[in-house]
């Protein structure tokens, strides 16, 4: 299982580059982290566990975050009624965004990293809605419509895929500036 000892930070040369394809049928060492990029996920959202191992709470976790340049990537975003959250919860591999809205959306309270220990202020701007292609671990393909904040987990968690940090897309001169149409996502 990962604990924090294991997440890669923010300078290690393995979170700028771009990460190789994931060869199907997956191999016994890409079943097992996939496997464990999830579990990394259900435990942290545990209040008591996430105590228990000292982890910091996490919606998606990508391979080069544990030291793996590889396409893949576990999101755990769970159905929340009162905000309309939808749910999406996969190991993504090989994922390609194939269309995506104009509109942008950005997180209220802006965005955080496991791999990122210091708080970065300001919004980033994402695309609303996507298309979003991966395949799963058995190999399927998948295609998905994803709207608002398990569009952005995605499009974040796609970034460390291509040696992105979420902060990169932060406006230096005006970090809370914002298109008026945003739409802001809590
Ligand atoms: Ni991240």
């Amino acid at each position: 299982m990962f604990l924090m000892k294991d997440i890669v930070r923010d300078g290690d040369p393995v979170l700028r580059q771009e990460a190789a394809d994931v060869v199907f049928p997956l191999s016994e060492e890409d079943q097992q982290l996939a496997k464990d990029l999830m579990e990394y996920l259900v435990v942290s959202q545990d209040p008591e566990q996430c105590k228990k191992y000292g982890l910091r709470a996490g919606v998606g976790l990508a391979a080069p975050q544990v030291g793996v340049s590889k396409k893949m990537a576990s999101v755990l975003v769970p159905a929340a009624e009162e905000n309309g959250k939808s749910p999406f919860t996969d190991v993504i591999i090989n994922p390609v965004i194939v269309s995506e809205s104009v509109q942008q959306g950005a997180l209220t309270e802006g965005e955080g990293c496991l791999s990122v220990d210091k708080d970065v202020p300001g919004f980033v701007p994402r695309h609303d809605r996507i298309t979003l292609r991966y395949y799963d671990v058995n190999g399927e393909k998948h295609q998905v419509r994803l709207k608002n904040y398990p569009a952005i987990v995605c499009q974040h968690e796609i970034d460390h895929l291509h040696g992105t940090l979420f902060y990169d897309h932060i406006d230096k001169d005006q970090p809370f500036g914002r298109d008026e149409d945003t739409i802001m996502i809590d």
